[in-house]
């Protein structure tokens, strides 16, 4: 059945594909955009900044899927603070009269260090970075505030969502070609990967799927180590592993949070959405093969 869904973050890696595959499914799909030209050509606009009051006007919309933010690789608390909390706030005063739902995405890092352990949605939430804490604020805020009011809430908690465009081919794939790309910690940490389409497609099916009062977590079936991703990626472009990179050194670089996101150690499941969802690309190894593949396409790799 057609819905009529808001995307925030539309213009985003994950936002893009999303929108596209909603389309193709022939649901009604409105972009929320800060430039009116980025928006995808067949679904509608509406041009705002979730920091100010948006006027949707009287469209209902099904579900917002709510993916606007800065990344981890914002410093600066104080724009962290203003766009994924405060923004956050404003954009539900500005769409509550609109929604039935509200689906937030964010991230495997609300569940803190767990030490390599084995982690499934029943874990309690336990929040070690401030860009974390902020997020989480932000979720909570949302579910509380929608509660109230009858509005249905749901989170996923996305692993590292992989594909052509953003920090895979950005900041990886460039850096390996580059010969500038380095592991803290020797990549010896344990993570979730989740294929930007698999990311996608999960956030499709709790919507076709009526699961938006729940809680889930998205990532492939083969929690691997970051070491051993990035090796695979190197070997698939067919150039020489990446050396290592002293923390202190990561940190100065990209900060004590962002490095600390990345080399938290945790082997999280994807049965709960399993049970819902079949993966596209149940492991890093066809899904970075068909990435891959897919750069050579697109010529950004010989
Ligand atoms: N990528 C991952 O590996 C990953 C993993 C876990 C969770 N997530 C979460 O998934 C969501 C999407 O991630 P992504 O990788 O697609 O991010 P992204 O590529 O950085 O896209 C961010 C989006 O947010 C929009 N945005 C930023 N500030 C805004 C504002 N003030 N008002 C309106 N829109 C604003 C940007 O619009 P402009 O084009 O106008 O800048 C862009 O469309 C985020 O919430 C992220 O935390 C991502």
């Amino acid at each position: 059945m057609t819905k009529s869904i808001l995307v925030t973050g539309a213009t985003g890696f994950i936002g893009t594909r999303l929108v596209e595959n909603l389309l193709h499914k022939n649901h009604m799909v409105t972009s929320l955009v800060r430039k009116e030209k980025s928006a995808h050509p067949d679904s509608k606009t509406v041009v705002g900044d979730i920091n100010n009051k948006i006027d949707f006007g009287d469209i209902q919309y099904d579900c917002v899927y709510h993916l606007a933010s800065h990344t981890p690789l914002e410093k600066k608390k104080k724009i962290l603070y203003k766009v994924n909390l405060e923004g956050t706030k404003k954009l539900f005063e500005s769409v509550k009269e609109n929604t039935k739902s509200i689906l937030y995405v964010s991230g495997l890092g609300v569940y803190g260090d767990v030490g390599g352990k084995a982690v499934d949605e029943t874990w309690p939430y336990n929040p070690d970075t401030e860009f974390v804490k902020i997020r989480l604020e932000a979720q909570e805020y949302l579910e509380k505030s929608s509660k109230e009011i009858g509005i249905k809430f749901a989170v996923a908690h996305f692993g590292d969502v992989y594909g052509a465009g953003g920090w895979f081919q950005n900041f990886l794939v460039q850096r390996l070609l580059k010969n500038t790309f380095r592991m803290p910690k020797g990549g010896e940490y344990y993570k979730g990967f989740v294929h930007v389409e698999d990311a996608v497609g999960s956030l499709i099916t709790m919507l076709e799927k009526n699961l938006l009062e729940e809680k889930y977590i998205v990532v492939d079936s083969l929690p691997t180590t970051f070491r051993d991703f990035v090796n695979y990626t190197a070997d698939m472009i067919g150039i020489k592993h990446p050396g290592n990179v002293p923390v202190f050194l990561a940190k100065a670089v990209l900060g004590g949070d962002l490095i600390k996101l990345l080399t938290t150690s945790m082997k999280p499941s994807n049965k709960k959405i399993s049970e819902h969802y079949e993966f596209k690309f149940p492991s890093y190894k066809e899904g970075i093969l068909n990435t891959i593949t897919e750069l050579r396409q697109k010529k950004f790799l010989k």
